[in-house]
């Protein structure tokens, strides 16, 4: 069995994920790497290998379904037997005020952004623990948003997930930091992803924040002792506006 540390992310076919799994392969860690599209991501493990990763598994899940969800952290666990950080980034947008956004686009918000973190956090409790036992520590990482801390119109419904995500990752703390397992999440402003592209006309996706930034601190958590738990990062871009996304 390899040394390697290794790392579960989803959403990792391009963004945010696929920018922190670039920054774990440069450290030579082993990956499970997963969204919906199996194309993608084969193309996306070539090169985290390319860039330095051990060994790559692809496992496609789509979010919205528990079982599919259940058996991504199966296949990871399987595959791997060992979950340095388990990286939660797989995430969807929805814009609406509360006048206006049907219950059904909320119900598939809360089952992209907090049900399927829920399933993977609760599955992979074993492995995390056993990973923190045998090397000293193990990490959820869970991307946020800012708009779970500070609202915003219109992304009530969004940020109403990310508050739920933030609020689980917390009390996940309290119940498991102790066995050497906690979560950070990372609640980000506008970053210049495809996500965010419906506001460019607005703001230049060179002016928002780069997912270079959050898989910096994603990295950088990685690197905490068991003995630091780092409950939430939220990064706003510069300016007068300073809590808003
Ligand atoms: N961009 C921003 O401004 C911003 C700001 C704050 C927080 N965030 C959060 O950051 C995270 C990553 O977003 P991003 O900006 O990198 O967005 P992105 O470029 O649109 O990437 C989203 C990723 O999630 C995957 N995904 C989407 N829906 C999925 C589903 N139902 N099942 C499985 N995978 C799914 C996508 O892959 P497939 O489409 O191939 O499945 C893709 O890999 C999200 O949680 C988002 O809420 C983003």
């Amino acid at each position: 069995m390899s040394d390697n540390r290794v790392a579960l992310v989803t959403g990792a076919s391009r963004g945010i994920g696929a920018a922190i799994a670039e920054r774990f392969a440069a450290d030579g860690w082993d990956l499970t790497i997963s969204s919906r599209g199996r194309e993608a991501l084969e193309q996306r493990a070539g090169e985290l290998t390319e860039r330095g990763a051990g060994r790559v598994e692809v496992i496609p899940a789509d979010m919205t379904d528990p079982e599919a969800v259940e058996a991504l952290a199966a296949g990871h666990a399987e595959a791997f037997g060992r979950t340095d950080a388990l990286v939660i980034n797989a995430g969807m947008g929805q814009k609406g005020a509360v006048a206006d956004l049907p219950v059904r686009r909320f119900d598939r918000l809360y089952q992209v952004n907090v049900r399927a973190p829920y399933i993977l956090l609760q599955s992979l409790i074993p492995t995390l623990r056993t990973t923190a036992e045998a090397h000293g520590t193990a990490k959820v990482i869970a991307v946020a948003s800012i708009t779970g801390v500070y609202p915003e119109p219109e992304l009530s419904a969004y940020g109403a997930t990310k508050a739920a995500l933030i609020s689980l990752c917390e009390t996940f703390n309290l119940e498991e930091s102790a066995n050497g397992v906690s979560a950070t999440t990372i609640a980000p402003g506008y970053v210049d992803t495809d996500m965010s592209d419906w506001l460019k006309d607005e703001i230049p996706g060179d002016e928002m924040i780069t997912v270079g930034d959050v898989a910096t601190i994603a990295h950088s958590v990685t690197q905490l002792s068991r003995y630091a738990v780092l409950p939430n990062v939220i990064l706003t871009r510069p300016g007068s506006n300073l809590h808003r996304a």
